[in-house]
C-alpha cells in the first residue's frame, strides 16, 4: 500500500512560506532536512531529544491534532527553547499523520542549544 503524500507547510521568521511533500509517518525534523529548507542551526543534535533547536509552533487547532503528546523529556526540553509558546512542539517529536495534511507551523525567529548555553 502506498504512504499517503502530506503538504506541510513552513512560516519562515522573515514571514516567507516554504511548502513541503511528506509521506504519513515522517516527523517535522526530518521534512525540514529532506526539503532543503534552510533554518539555521536547526536540528542541531538530530532528533535524540538532546537540543531544543527543532522548536516549531503549531495553532492551537493543530497543536491539539498530534497524536502523540509530548513527553517529560520533549517538555524539559522545550522549557529552553527560544520564544517558547503554549502551542510550541520539538519538529523532532512530531510525526506527521493523514489528519495534519495541509498544516501550517511557525519557525520561531531564534533558536536556542540546549548543548551550548549562551
Ligand atoms: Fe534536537 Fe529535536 S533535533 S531535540
Amino acid at each position: 500500500l502506498e504512504k499517503e503524500t502530506v503538504m506541510v507547510h513552513f512560516i519562515m521568521p522573515d514571514g516567507s512560506k516554504q511548502t513541503a511533500k511528506t509521506k504519513v509517518g515522517e516527523n517535522l525534523l526530518d521534512i525540514i532536512v529532506d526539503n532543503d529548507i534552510d533554518i539555521d542551526g536547526f536540528g542541531a543534535c538530530e532528533g535524540t531529544l538532546a537540543c531544543s533547536t527543532c522548536h516549531l509552533i503549531f495553532s492551537k487547532e493543530d497543536y491539539e491534532k498530534i497524536k502523540d503528546k509530548p513527553t517529560d523529556e520533549e517538555l524539559d526540553m522545550l522549557d529552553l527553547a527560544y520564544g517558547l509558546t503554549d502551542t510550541s512542539r520539538l519538529g523532532c517529536q512530531v510525526i506527521v499523520t493523514k489528519e495534519m495534511d495541509g498544516l501550517v507551523v511557525k519557525v520561531p525567529s531564534g533558536v536556542a542549544d540546549a548543548r551550548n548555553p549562551s
